[in-house]
Parts: C-alpha cells; sequence; structure tokens
C-alpha cells in the first residue's frame, strides 16, 4: 500500500450511508487513507439513504464516527478530507431517484476532466440489494465494465440456491470483473501474510503436506454476544455468519498450492481448488463431523450477562447456534487424511483469530527417554488478532550437564518489528476496489462452492433440532461436545502460545 502513484479519479456511491457499517468503518477507512496519501487528488464520495440530513448534519454525523471509531482522529484533517463527501436523501425502491446519479455521474466526469472509477457500495440489509442492482441498471448506469464497480458485503445468500440467485442477478447487469463481494477477514494484514509466509520462503512448502503435518485447527472465537444484531442473528448463526466466509478462506490459504502468479483471478483459482476438493459431508456423517452450540445465561468479565435466547429479537426457543465446530478433509494429494478443526463462537474465553499447524512427531528415539520428558512436536501458530504474531515451536536443549530438551518458541511480532499502526482491513479492501484489483474479494463460484460443502450441515440442523440448547456458558470455550469431535481423533483443541512459551 506504499506506492505512491497517480490514482484514477473516483466517485464513491455508498447506499445507505447513514448506517452502522459507513459510520463505523467506511467512512473511517475511507478518511485514514486520505491522510495516508492514498486517496485519488479528485474523488467525491456520496452518502445515500432516506434520512434527512439539513445542512452539515450528515458531515458532522460522520465526524463523530471517526471519533468513535477511526485509529486516527485529525479534526484538520477530516475538514479537508470532508469537503469530498456530500449527501444525497434516496429511497433505494424509487427508480425516479437514480436520474440524480446520473446526473451526478455526468457532472463529476466534467468536473473531474477524466472518466472517474465509479463504485457503487451496498451498505444495506441484504435483502435490498437486488432492488438497487435492477434500479442502477434501468438506469443504464453499470455498463462500464471497466470503471464501474459493485461492492456487496456478506451475507451472500442464505444457501447455496439464494447465493446462487444473488449472484445470477448481478450477473444480469455487472460482469465478474466488476463485482466486488467483501470478506473483511480477507483484508486484514495478517490474513494476507499467510500467503507471503507460506510463498515467499523456500522453508515451509517442502513440509506443507500430509507427510509431515498432523493436523490443522482454525479458531475464532469472539469475547462479545450478538450485539443488538440479534434479528440479523436469528438469520445467520455461527456456521452461516462465520465459516461459511471468513474461517473457509482462511482454510483455503492454509491449503491452497502456490499460484503461479498474484493475478486476481489466478489466486482465487487456487483458492476455489481446495472448496472442491473439501471432503462432502453426507447428512448422516453431521453429526461425527459438526457441533452446535448455544450460549446461556452467566457470567462474562464481573458481568451478568443474559443469554442467547434472551437477546432481542430472539426468540425464545431458539435453535440458532452461536457456536459452530466443523472437521474438514481437503481430498488431494497434499492434504489427504489431514484433519483440518476448526471452532467459532460468540462469549467465549478469549477474543482471538488463530490458525493452528500442527506438525507430526519427529522420532526421538536417539534421546535418553528423562530428555524427552518434555518433548513436544513442532508447531506453527499463526495468530490473526488481537495478538499478531507467528509462532514456531522447536526443541532446545535445556541449559546443564544433562542432555535434557525443552520446547523454545522463535516468534515474529508485528508490533515488534514494523513501526506505526497497521490498517485496517476496510482501508485494504477499498484501496483495492479503486485499484480494481480483486485478489482480496470473493468470486461467484468461490461463494457458492462455499456454501455447498456446508448445505448437509445447515439442512440437518434445521431438521433436527438441538435437544441440549443452550449448552455451553458464557466466558468457556463452547460446548463439551466440541471438545469430544476432536478428542476422539486422539487430539485436543489448542490453546494459543502465552506470552510466547508453549509449554
Ligand atoms: C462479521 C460477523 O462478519 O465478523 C460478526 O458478522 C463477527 O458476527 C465479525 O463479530 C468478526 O469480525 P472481527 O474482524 O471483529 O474478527
Amino acid at each position: 500500500m506504499d506506492t505512491p502513484k497517480k490514482l484514477t479519479p473516483a466517485l464513491i456511491f455508498i447506499f445507505g450511508g447513514s448506517g452502522d457499517l459507513n459510520y463505523r468503518k467506511l467512512t473511517p477507512a475511507l478518511y485514514n487513507l486520505f491522510i495516508d496519501g492514498l486517496m485519488p487528488e479528485k474523488f467525491t464520495i456520496v452518502g445515500m439513504a432516506r434520512s434527512e440530513y439539513p445542512g452539515d448534519a450528515y458531515i458532522k454525523h460522520l465526524q463523530e464516527g471517526i471519533h468513535n471509531f477511526s485509529r486516527r482522529k485529525d479534526d484538520a484533517k477530516w475538514n479537508e478530507f470532508s469537503g469530498h463527501i456530500s449527501y444525497l436523501p434516496l429511497d433505494v425502491a424509487d427508480v425516479k431517484g437514480y436520474e440524480q446519479i446520473v446526473t451526478l455521474v455526468n457532472d463529476k466526469k466534467k468536473e473531474f476532466g477524466e472518466q472517474p472509477v465509479i463504485i457503487f457500495y451496498m451498505a444495506v440489509a441484504p435483502q435490498l440489494v437486488p432492488t438497487i442492482v435492477k434500479n442502477l441498471g434501468a438506469v443504464k448506469i453499470c455498463e462500464e465494465a471497466m470503471t464501474t464497480r459493485i461492492v456487496v458485503e456478506k451475507p451472500f445468500g442464505h444457501d447455496l440456491k439464494s447465493a446462487h440467485e444473488v449472484n445470477s442477478l448481478l450477473a444480469e447487469y455487472f460482469e465478474e470483473q466488476q463485482i466486488f463481494r467483501i470478506d473483511h477477514f480477507l483484508g486484514k494484514e495478517t490474513v494476507q501474510n499467510i500467503l507471503a509466509l507460506r510463498f515467499a520462503n523456500a522453508l515451509f512448502e517442502p513440509i506443507w503436506n500430509r507427510h509431515f503435518i498432523e493436523y490443522v485447527q482454525i479458531t475464532a472465537s469472539e469475547t462479545v454476544g450478538v450485539e443488538g444484531r440479534g434479528g440479523y442473528y436469528e438469520t445467520s448463526g455461527a456456521l452461516r455468519d462465520m465459516v461459511q466466509n471468513h474461517i473457509l478462506q482462511l482454510l483455503c490459504m492454509i491449503a491452497m498450492e502456490a499460484p503461479v502468479s498474484f493475478d486476481p483471478n489466478e489466486i482465487r483459482n487456487k483458492k476455489v481448488d481446495v472448496l472442491n476438493a473439501l471432503r462432502r459431508i453426507t447428512k448422516e456423517e453431521v453429526q461425527q463431523y459438526a457441533v452446535r452450540g448455544q450460549y446461556s445465561d452467566g457470567w462474562m468479565h464481573g458481568e451478568k450477562i443474559p443469554g442467547y435466547r434472551q437477546e432481542k429479537e430472539v426468540a425464545p426457543d431458539s435453535r440458532t447456534e452461536t457456536f459452530a465446530a466443523v472437521k474438514f478433509y481437503v481430498e488431494n494429494w497434499r492434504w489427504q487424511g489431514v484433519p483440518f478443526y476448526v471452532r467459532t463462537g460468540k462469549h467465549m474465553h478469549e477474543k482471538t483469530t488463530v490458525l493452528t499447524i500442527q506438525f507430526k512427531p519427529a522420532p526421538n528415539y536417539a534421546f535418553p527417554k528423562e530428555a524427552a520428558e518434555t518433548w513436544r512436536p513442532n508447531r506453527l501458530t499463526i495468530s490473526i488478532q488481537p495478538e499478531m504474531d507467528i509462532c514456531l515451536r522447536f526443541q532446545a536443549k535445556s541449559p546443564g550437564q544433562n542432555m535434557s530438551l525443552r520446547p523454545v518458541d522463535m516468534v515474529f511480532n508485528y508490533k515488534d518489528e514494523y513501526e506505526g499502526e497497521e490498517p485496517e482491513a476496510y482501508e485494504t479492501l477499498l484501496f483495492d476496489i479503486m485499484e480494481g484489483d480483486a485478489t482480496l474479494f470473493m468470486r461467484a463460484d468461490q461463494v457458492e462452492a462455499a456454501w455447498k460443502i456446508l448445505m448437509p450441515v445447515i439442512e440437518v440442523w434445521q431438521e433436527r433440532p438441538p435437544s441440549d440448547f443452550p449448552n455451553y456458558p458464557p466466558d468457556s470455550w463452547g460446548p463439551e461436545d466440541a471438545e469430544a469431535l476432536i478428542a476422539r481423533d486422539g487430539h485436543n483443541w489448542i490453546m494459543k502460545p502465552t506470552k510466547h512459551t508453549s509449554k
């Protein structure tokens, strides 16, 4: 992100301009790009929604968002930046209103003196996207394939069928290269670093396979609950909210083959190959491969919190899972037989996203028995957040006259290595959208392949109501069944190394 080059002017329309996503993420991200000199010299951001904002009320509202959510809060810079923002009241269902967008585009073309990149950002509830897309189509404003882009947020459908419908609708009006489906995990600095770790180092590739790796684990645990989003969460659940997208994307980055180039389609092809290679779990096998959970009421950091079923807009007998754990297998030459255990949940003991590559044990026959008492297999831990580090555990000799082995960690830590703050995921993603680089975005076939693999689990969970919900207390690591899922294979969930001493 640090190559200063002349950027094409941009005209960014934010549908849902008065909403939370814009307030918390999009405007702060664009503002930080501006501070870093990564916005084009000529740009306009148009927030659109139904609300009326008299005078400078809209700018004031967004500025409050900067104060609350931006990593930087420089008011002088804000004043400069906010001169590029305007607000257009629009009822998205009223096709006539879209003529104003056409007029604005034409005016801006003249003002900029060149064709800008035009971005339509869908920061709205998913059910509004089809109406907006059709109306944009009706005023014929999506047709410039090289310069017009649409950005769509998850959820991409609710299941395979609805995802396919959304994709088909988008394809009626936009070419695939114009569609940027956001999975914000892919914009995280540490997630992108997985590619660097795997493919910029000769060290790992020879051992990155079933001959050396015993299993892989991905944990994405959160301490928060549904944060007032009960209405949305009731239609989603942990599997749809986190596994179908973020976690499967992380799995792809660990499991994919080396790309021959960093061409967006090359990277995405390699990821789709992984999704297509995932073992199809039959409905009969679901119980053996997947575990669901829902949090009860209880205590979290000294505070009494309600159970999921007592959250606002949640049914008192809700079956929605707030925890999911799944065992996947990637059935190809590299990974045959290596389990990938993933888990995610709300109100868990700790907020962490961590990937663990557990290597097979080394033959330690040569060492005397007492030397090897604390012997542990090698392990690579990639912490995505909140810690940002990569840690390789290996064996070393403990100091002293005797030969005694002890696991020690070799650590790369972002904070120690780099000065300043890393960009927020949305900064990276918005920059890439303006640049037209789709590498970090989901292609239609990726989305559908991910749904396909989860459909049996979704269907079985739908058909068979859980008998034990709620089945885990807040501040825990989820239901006991999740432990059983992995214990059956003789393994256990791995905690991330604490202060880099993995004992
Ligand atoms: C979102 C989910 O996609 O990701 C949320 O809808 C979840 O439920 C969030 O809390 C987690 O993202 P992050 O970046 O905070 O780990």
